[in-house]
């Protein structure tokens, strides 16, 4: 089982501004919470109890204030911080001491999932013993995202970083699990025509080793954009429309841990407490009733 997690929260969310010039974007409102939410609930769906958080300079206590290091979460946070931001990669030279000899699963911070099928697919695939996985999706754009060809066995074949031109309209999200080898593999890239490290080149590391595997994350389950501010506001959209109709909450961090077993009926008092009177404690209420 794949007990560490990363979620890259840092970048300056230029595509965003001026809304991510005083506040790191992914501590923006995604409808009703915070945005890092909800990567977060998917490492915790995922079983990920361990999670390091890489912010830019400076912002460590803007997160400190919404998800504290000793939190009612059950889970253990930590935070590094990137100070050049280099591209995706840099993210296991920073949590090189983090990851230690373990396989780590990263997510990056604006990345939104939601899908019945998404726990157990991500269950299932954090039993996990060495090499690489990503999660495909088939999207409308491919032009804008890291794209998989596949052979007819499903094997991926080639990856391309934001190709101009694509035959496949499989993205390769933003949710990645690695072994340990990630950290040297990671040291050995080369900055990319834009000047970054780049998460495909890393991924076709483990590609020319046979050693990267992927996965789909099926029809029926959504990843939504949220990089710039018309596609942030439909994911917010589909956010309002999926818990008014259901009266169920997504990204509930405490919902989750309660029902992983990681937190007792005190934790989501203590939680209540903390984010004071307004309709995510009136839920957090209703679930301990
Ligand atoms: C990054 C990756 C790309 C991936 C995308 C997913 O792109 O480089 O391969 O498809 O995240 O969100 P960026 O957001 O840096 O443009």
């Amino acid at each position: 089982m794949i007990k560490k997690g990363i979620i890259l929260a840092g970048g300056h969310g230029s595509r965003m501004s001026p809304l991510t010039k005083a506040v790191n974007k992914q501590l923006l409102p995604l409808y009703d919470k915070p945005l890092i939410f909800y990567p977060l609930s998917i490492l915790m769906l995922a079983g990920i109890k361990n999670i390091l958080i890489i912010v830019n300079k400076g912002q460590l206590n803007q997160f400190r204030k919404i998800l504290p290091e000793k939190n009612n979460l059950g889970i253990k946070i930590e935070y590094k911080e990137q100070l050049k931001p280099a591209g995706l990669p840099q993210a296991f030279t920073i949590g090189e001491k983090f990851i230690g000899k373990d396989n780590v699963c990263m997510i990056l911070g604006d990345n939104f999932f939601y899908g019945q099928s998404l726990t157990k697919i991500l269950k299932k695939n954090s039993v996990f013993q060495s090499g690489a996985k990503v999660f495909l999706h088939p999207v409308k754009n491919p032009q804008n995202y890291g794209v998989a060809f596949l052979n007819s066995k499903n094997k991926v074949i080639k990856l391309v970083e934001k190709p101009k031109k694509t035959k496949s309209n499989l993205a390769v999200t933003g949710l990645y699990f690695f072994d340990s080898k990630v950290i040297d593999l990671s040291k050995r890239l080369k900055p990319s025509k834009r000047g970054e490290l780049e998460i495909i080149d890393l991924l076709n590391l483990y590609k020319s080793k046979k050693k990267l595997k992927a996965e789909f994350i099926g029809r029926g389950g959504a990843w939504l954009d949220t990089g710039n501010v018309k596609d942030y506001y439909s994911a917010s959209n589909f956010i309002s429309t999926i818990e008014s109709r259901q009266g169920l909450k997504i990204a509930c961090l405490e919902e989750i841990a309660f029902n992983n077993g990681w937190i007792k009926k005190n934790n989501i008092l203590e939680s209540i407490k903390f984010y004071g009177n307004c309709n995510y404690s009136k839920y957090l209420k209703s679930i301990i009733k």
